[in-house]
């Protein structure tokens, strides 16, 4: 698929890192310096203007208040996420909900439905992180991006297809705490994407889909599957 000099890197899980042909450069999902398969020449980046945050777990935002101190960027996410990094050092946030669209750097963001859980682990506590989410990235040109979190699947997908029509998407596919393969199949169905890159997979043994597993679901369905390696940019 033609990305029109979008450049999208994958940091291992559920993080990417995106740079617009404008040169802005978007993190979505925070999990970097600590994130096991991210690799080391990957962990250091050329700096951030925005963070998207599709939900409060560590396994998402766990490296977020470093790389907000870091980098100091506009952090976007539910409005609770955004109070509690505000809490932790973030000078600016903008916060949302879902169903909303706003401008940021030189994309546009539509915060979308996901169907999961949103506890912040905050020393010994979990605190309230709003509701998780996932998101559609529109940039000046190029594909749409849609980014689904972490999320089972949900018939309102079909509502994402409908509205948006994200060209390329990224889905989780490890099973246990998000859809499997046979799952995101079927996602792959409601959405019909151009392309899909699956994600959220093996970071841990539990964590048990694997992409040909899911190349294998989706092959009727005409729709690339691009199966990333962890620090490969598209
Ligand atoms: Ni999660
Ligand atoms: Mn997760």
């Amino acid at each position: 698929m033609n990305l029109q000099g979008i450049k999208i890197t994958w940091l291992g899980h559920a993080t990417f890192f995106i740079e617009t042909p404008g040169g802005k450069k978007i993190l979505v999902d925070p999990w970097v310096q600590n994130n096991p398969k991210c690799p080391d020449n990957k962990k250091k980046l050329p700096g951030i203007d925005v963070m998207l945050c599709t939900h409060g777990h560590g396994d998402h935002i766990g490296d977020g208040v470093e790389l907000v101190k870091k980098h100091n960027p506009v952090v976007v996410g539910a409005f609770e996420l955004c109070m509690w990094m505000q809490k932790k050092g973030a000078k600016q946030i903008s916060p949302m909900n879902k169903g909303g669209s706003q401008p940021v750097a030189d994309v546009r963001v539509t915060m979308v439905h996901a169907d999961h859980s949103c506890g912040i682990q905050d020393g010994d506590e979990i605190v309230y992180g709003g509701e998780a989410a996932g998101y559609v990235i529109e940039f000046e040109k190029g594909p749409k991006v849609y980014h689904a979190g972490d999320t089972a699947v949900f018939g309102d997908m079909q509502l994402i297809r409908d509205l948006y029509k994200p060209e390329l998407v990224m889905l989780p596919i490890g099973d246990l705490f998000t859809m499997g393969p046979r799952e995101a199949a079927l996602a792959c169905k409601l959405l019909q994407p151009k392309a899909v890159v699956p994600m959220h997979f093996g970071t841990f043994p539990a964590l048990t889909g694997t992409p040909d597993e899911f190349k294998r679901m989706t092959s009727n369905l005409g729709i690339e599957v691009i199966a990333m390696s962890p620090g490969q940019t598209i």
